[in-house]
């Protein structure tokens, strides 16, 4: 039951907590694309949507306008949202001097030295299901595969992987219904890397705490400063919340559509070499997150005014079901030739992870085609509970495994 008032028109009273908004979102946002590209609502204390793709483009490359200090659209007053996490919560010039520290840990190379651990991780996670005829390709495969990859990079136990869940759970799902779920998590994981850190201070490892811990802020004149121990714990939890539920969702929601499209998983079967495509084209349909922003000076976008204070939310997966940018963008077409999709991000906040979680995707399906090439939704996708927030994807997807 949704305690929350229902949204009388969503072009000028949207709200993207409702049951509604959950269960229609792809409807409403073809519908908003359409007769207002830029849709309003005064609950959240005032706020804006973005549709359409040139909007949402021109919206993330203007910093100074749309300020990042704000990523998320709840009920609290825009004053109360307090989240450190760099570098996704800076704008220029503070911004650059932590994504550039970052950025060696996820380029291509290391990536690569990574895929042998996540080969043998998803065959591990396989072993387990394929002998069943009933499994959840949500809770049994996709929701362990990010936790146990960024478990591994952080150097710490496997184990940690059902707190990192609840953690990250707390604060990008329930924690953006109730913000007191959201301060219990952020505490304590604050006081998880806080410690992780002094571990490493004393026993250094080739790890990524470590390599956060030694990180210099490198600015631009090419001085380096080394983090300040709240940039080192924003730096780690912005990794844990960027790198576990988007993953996830998106390797769901993969499985899911595989799951309830047999053509295009015959497709996959006769020709295992369209799987890069396939999913980057699954990535423009699926696109899971959505992030906001904070105006910082009245302004317009395509004409439309926008206040100074209020928030706004960048909807990427709207912005790839545009059809000024995409043919039929509405159907997967694994070879998609023209497919520059948005679902990471664009401008200088674009994904840092996106290396990792093309592979880790790739990776993972490609092991379970492998291993488990026949397999059926057992419900009518209509049926998915879909989650709500910052991130989304489906809670579980039942599937049975065709012998
Ligand atoms: C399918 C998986 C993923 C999707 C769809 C995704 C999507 C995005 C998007 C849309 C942004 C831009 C946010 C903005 O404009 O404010 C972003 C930023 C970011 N992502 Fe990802 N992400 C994924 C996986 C990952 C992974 C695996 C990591 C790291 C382990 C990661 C770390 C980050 C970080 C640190 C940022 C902030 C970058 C900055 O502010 O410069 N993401 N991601």
């Amino acid at each position: 039951m949704d305690e929350r008032t229902p949204v009388s028109e969503w072009a000028t009273d949207f709200d993207h907590l409702t049951d509604e908004w959950r269960d229609h979102s792809i409807e409403i946002l073809a519908d908003l694309r359409e007769r207002c590209p830029v849709a309003s609502t005064d609950r959240f204390f005032g706020a804006y949507l973005v549709t359409r793709f040139d909007d949402v483009a021109d919206v993330a490359r203007r910093t100074e306008v749309f300020s990042s200090r704000i990523t998320m659209i709840n009920d609290s007053h825009p004053d109360k949202v307090k989240l450190e996490i760099p570098p996704i919560t800076l704008d220029p010039p503070d911004h650059g001097p932590i994504r550039r520290a970052l950025l060696p840990a996820f380029n291509p190379r290391e990536v690569d030295l990574l895929e042998p651990f996540v080969v043998e991780m998803t065959n591990r996670l396989i072993d387990d299901i394929i002998d069943r005829e009933f499994v959840d390709g949500a809770a049994d495969y996709a929701q362990i595969v990010p936790v146990e990859t960024m478990a591994h990079l952080f150097g710490v136990p496997s184990e940690m992987g059902p707190q990192f869940r609840r953690w990250v759970d707390g604060m990008l799902k329930e924690g953006v219904k109730d913000v007191e779920v959201a301060r219990k998590a952020n505490r304590e994981v604050q006081a998880y890397f806080a410690e992780q850190l002094a571990d490493r201070r004393e026993h250094p490892a080739d790890d990524l705490i470590t390599m956060v811990l030694n990180a210099g802020a490198q600015e631009e004149d090419g001085m380096v400063r080394p983090f300040t121990e709240r940039e080192r714990i924003g730096a780690l939890f912005v990794l844990l919340l960027g790198g576990v539920d988007t993953t996830w969702s998106f390797l769901g929601s993969s499985l899911m559509f595989l799951g309830s499209h047999p053509g295009h998983l015959q497709q996959l079967r006769d020709d295992p070499s369209l799987l890069p495509s396939a999913v980057e084209e699954l990535l423009r349909y699926f696109a899971p997150v959505t992030i906001a922003r904070v105006i910082t000076e009245d302004s317009e976008i395509s004409g439309c005014p926008v206040d100074a204070g209020k928030r706004l939310m960048l909807s990427f997966q709207s912005a790839n079901r545009d059809d000024a940018h995409f043919d039929r963008p509405d159907e997967v077409i694994f070879d998609r030739q023209k497919n520059r999709h948005m679902a990471f991000g664009v401008g200088i906040h674009r994904c840092l992870g996106s290396n990792l979680a093309r592979m880790e995707v790739q990776v993972a399906l490609e092991t379970w085609l492998a291993r488990i090439p026949n397999f059926e939704l057992t419900i009518d996708e209509s049926e998915i509970e879909w989650s709500v927030g910052a991130v989304r994807g489906p809670a579980h997807v039942p599937l049975r495994i065709v012998k």
